[in-house]
C-alpha cells in the first residue's frame, strides 16, 4: 500500500512541522546566538538539589518502579495542591488535582474532554503553538481573539462570545507566550464575570507566573472565584519553568466533575505520568529548594529581559518596537515602517543570530501581523544577548539597504 491510500484523521492530513523547531536546527550552530528557543537556561536548574531528592528518593527506589495512581502521587498532588494555593488558587489535592504530563498534556485532556468536531474554542491571537495544535486535534475550530500589549481585548471577546458560542476559551493570564503580556487585576475579574455570564469554561494556562521581575504581583483569574464560580474554571500550571522540564510534571486544578473525565482521558492517553520523577519533584519540594532557588531565577531572567529590552532600545533606533514584559521569558517585538520578519530571518540566520518570526504564533494566517517576532532571553546569557541584538540590528541594516 503507498502512504497516499492511507487513510489519516483530519487533523494530522497534512500537518505542518513546528517552525520553531524548523528553526532550531539553525540555532544549534556552533556560534549562533539563539533567541528562537523558548526554554529555561540549563545552567540555572537547581541541580545539586535535584540530584540530592534524586538520592532520598533513590534509597526507596522499590516504591516508585510500579504504575501509578492516575492522578498522580499523593505528594506531589499535595505539593502541588500547596504551589496553587501560595498563588491564591485553593483546591482539595485529591478531589481536584491531576499531574500531568507537563501543562501541554493537562491541557490536551481538557481539550478532549470538552471538545469534538464543530466545537468553537476561544484562543489569544497571537497564541502558544502547542496551545492551537492540542486543541485544533480535537477537530474543533479555534476562534482567535487579539491579545495586545496588555492581554486579551475584553470587548472583542464578548463579541467572538456572542457570535461564536464558544464551548471553552484558553488565557494565558501572565507573562503570556508569545506576547509576553499580561492582564490586570481588573482584567482579569471581567474576564472571569464573561466566563460566567456566557457559561464558557475558562482554562487558565499558568506556567510563567512565578517568574515577576517588575510591577505588583497579580493572582492567577481562578484566585478571583468563589466556590461556585470555580466550576467554570481549569487552572493548569508547571514545574517546567521553574524547576525543569525533563520532569514533565505539571498539573490541573479541576472542578471534581470535570476532573474525573479527564482521569479517564489520562488513563487512555499514559496510564499515569512517571511515580518516580513525580516523588523527585515531590521530594525537592518538600525539601524548600522550589522556594530557595526562585530567586535567583528570577534575579538572573528579570537581568536578561533588562539588558535585552534596553539593548533593542539603544541600537535598533525606533525600527524595533516592544513592550517590556514584567517576567516570564519573551519579548514580543514589531519591525516598524512596513519591514517583515520572515523577510528578516535570513539576513539574521548570515548573521548569527535567530529569533522566532511572529507567523508561527498566529492561528489564523488571515489575522497575522507579519511585522512581529518573538525573542527570548531566558537561555542566553546577558554578554550574547548583547551580541545577539547588535547582530540582529546590522541584520535590520542589511535589509534596509536593498
Ligand atoms: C503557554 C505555555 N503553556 C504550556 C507550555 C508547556 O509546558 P509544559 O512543559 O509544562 O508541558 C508552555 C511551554 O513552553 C507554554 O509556553
Amino acid at each position: 500500500m503507498s502512504s497516499g491510500e492511507m487513510q489519516y484523521a483530519p487533523p494530522f492530513l497534512n500537518p505542518a512541522l513546528s517552525p520553531i523547531r524548523v528553526l532550531l536546527s539553525y540555532a544549534n550552530r556552533p556560534g549562533t546566538v539563539s533567541f528562537a528557543g523558548g526554554h529555561p537556561d540549563v545552567s540555572l536548574f537547581n541541580v545539586d538539589a535535584l540530584r540530592e531528592a534524586s538520592e532520598i528518593v533513590s534509597s526507596r527506589l522499590a516504591g516508585c518502579l510500579q504504575y501509578g495512581e492516575t492522578g498522580g502521587q499523593p505528594a506531589m498532588r499535595e505539593a502541588a495542591a500547596n504551589l496553587s494555593a501560595g498563588r491564591g488558587v485553593k483546591a482539595d489535592p485529591s478531589s481536584e488535582v491531576i499531574i500531568t504530563g507537563g501543562s501541554q498534556q493537562a491541557l490536551s485532556l481538557v481539550a478532549q474532554v470538552m471538545l469534538t468536531v464543530g466545537d468553537k474554542v476561544i484562543v489569544e491571537n497571537p497564541c502558544f503553538p502547542s496551545t492551537d495544535q492540542a486543541l485544533r486535534h480535537t477537530g474543533a475550530q479555534l476562534i482567535p481573539v487579539t491579545s495586545g500589549a496588555s492581554g486579551i481585548e475584553l470587548e472583542e471577546l464578548e463579541e467572538a462570545i456572542r457570535q461564536h458560542r464558544p464551548k471553552m476559551m484558553c488565557v494565558v493570564a501572565s507573562f503570556s507566550n508569545p506576547s509576553g503580556s499580561t492582564l490586570s487585576a481588573e482584567k482579569r475579574k471581567k474576564l472571569l464575570g464573561l466566563a460566567l455570564k456566557y457559561k464558557v469554561l475558562l482554562v487558565e494556562d499558568d506556567p510563567y507566573s512565578d517568574l515577576r521581575y517588575a510591577g505588583e504581583p497579580v493572582p492567577p483569574i481562578a484566585a478571583f472565584a468563589d466556590e461556585e464560580e470555580r466550576n467554570w474554571i481549569v487552572y493548569l500550571s508547571s514545574l517546567s519553568k521553574t524547576v525543569a522540564p525533563a520532569l514533565r510534571i505539571g498539573w490541573m486544578v479541576a472542578p471534581a466533575e470535570l476532573r474525573r473525565r479527564c482521569l479517564v482521558a489520562k488513563q487512555a492517553d499514559d496510564l499515569s505520568t512517571s511515580p518516580w520523577t513525580q516523588e523527585i519533584a515531590a521530594e525537592y519540594l518538600r525539601a524548600g529548594a522550589f522556594h530557595s532557588h526562585l530567586p535567583s531565577l528570577i534575579k538572573t531572567y528579570g537581568h536578561r529581559c533588562e539588558t535585552m529590552c534596553s539593548m533593542i532600545t539603544e541600537l535598533s533606533g525606533g525600527r524595533l518596537t516592544f513592550t517590556k514584559p514584567e517576567g516570564g521569558m519573551f519579548v514580543w517585538a514589531r519591525l516598524t515602517g512596513g519591514r517583515k520578519a520572515q523577510d528578516l530571518l535570513q539576513h539574521a540566520i548570515d548573521q548569527e543570530v535567530v529569533f522566532v518570526p511572529g507567523n508561527a504564533f498566529y492561528p489564523d494566517p488571515s489575522k497575522q501581523d507579519p511585522s512581529t517576532l518573538r525573542m527570548s532571553f531566558a537561555s542566553v546569557n546577558s554578554d550574547l544577548i548583547i551580541e545577539g541584538v547588535k547582530r540582529l540590528v546590522k541584520a535590520i541594516d542589511i535589509l534596509d539597504a536593498q
